[in-house]
């Protein structure tokens, strides 16, 4: 399955883009949403991608190189965590930006071919980084499982997957791992089956709320977007706009908050008074966008 784009026309619609405009798209993946900005850039507009994972980069490199060439000069793609941005940007002398649009959380591509275990679905190596290739010292879900202390585990897991029945979890993380350490996906996914009670009409499987707080951990997701929000906040001109698309409820606080704090400075014109989210139609095409939350703002003049 390739990826599709999600909420691709309001993104269009709240962005904005125009013929000349440096824009920003701080999770470009496999370009879903960069390819139909940098359409509406050109001749001379720049659309600048940022993304953690080069095998994915790398793909939509010769993407565009082989489906797109009329794009090939406005996209710039740079390997980077978007909580670096200041330092992404600068070698390439941009101090504006006339938009930028994060589409947050992990891609199709990252759940479907990575193998790093993001599914509970397939057997794979428990690393849950967005960042490829991974060096070493780099955080991974089995560093966390087989060595991080159980309280820590069960914050983890309460905190970022609103896992309710956590410290059961971890303590049996714990017991397990001290008779043989965790190596793959489906042993966590049995492990917490086995720790939640058996409920049969649950809409989700047990592990599903292990495995986004374990990958939020990973990444430290939280920290960087809000650092990463700030840093381009900086970078945006008046008049431009930013657009957050979230797909939970701890991503979303984090845009909502960040917007609404710009609001009370008199900084930003909130577009999105309640989040934008998919059609029916839209979800019936596109599953994963059922959780899809779409925010955006302008950035006003400053007086
Ligand atoms: C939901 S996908 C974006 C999909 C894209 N908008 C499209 O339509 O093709 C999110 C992407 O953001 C990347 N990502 C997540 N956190 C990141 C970070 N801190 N810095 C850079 N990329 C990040 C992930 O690796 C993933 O590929």
């Amino acid at each position: 399955m390739s990826h599709i784009p999600v909420l691709l026309n309001e993104v269009i619609k709240f962005l904005d883009p125009k013929p000349g405009n440096i824009i920003l798209d701080a999770t470009v993946d496999g370009g879903g949403h960069a390819i139909a900005i940098a359409k509406k850039i050109l001749p001379d507009g720049k659309l600048i991608g940022i993304e953690q994972d080069n095998n994915i980069l790398e793909k939509l490199s010769s993407k565009i190189e082989n489906q797109y060439p009329e794009l090939k000069n406005s996209n710039i793609l740079i390997n980077g965590n978007f909580r670096d941005i200041d330092k992404l940007l600068k070698p390439l002398n941009i101090n504006a930006l006339d938009g930028a649009l994060y589409d947050l959380g992990m891609s199709s591509l990252q759940l479907e071919e990575s193998k790093r275990g993001f599914t509970f679905l397939k057997d794979e190596p428990l690393l849950m980084t967005y960042k490829f290739p991974i060096e070493p010292g780099d955080l991974t879900a089995k560093e966390i499982i087989n060595t991080w202390p159980e309280k820590e585990i069960a914050d983890i897991l309460f905190h970022y997957g609103e896992e309710r029945y956590s410290r059961r979890i971890a303590r049996n993380i714990v017991r397990r791992r001290e008779k043989k350490p965790f190596q793959s996906t489906f042993e966590l996914a049995a492990l917490v089956k086995q720790s939640v009670p058996y409920r049969p009409f649950h809409r989700i499987h047990p592990a599903t709320k292990t495995f986004q707080a374990l990958r939020i951990a990973v990444n430290n997701e939280l920290e960087a977007i809000s650092e990463s929000f700030e840093k381009a906040w900086q970078f945006l001109i008046p008049g431009s706009r930013l657009v957050i698309i979230s797909f939970h409820s701890l991503e979303d606080r984090i845009a909502k908050n960040f917007l609404k704090s710009k609001k009370q400075k008199g900084e930003a014109d909130i577009k999105t008074p309640k989040p934008i989210t998919a059609t029916e139609e839209e979800i019936y095409l596109n599953p994963r966008s059922r959780s899809a939350k779409l925010r955006a703002a302008v950035k006003l003049k400053i007086i």
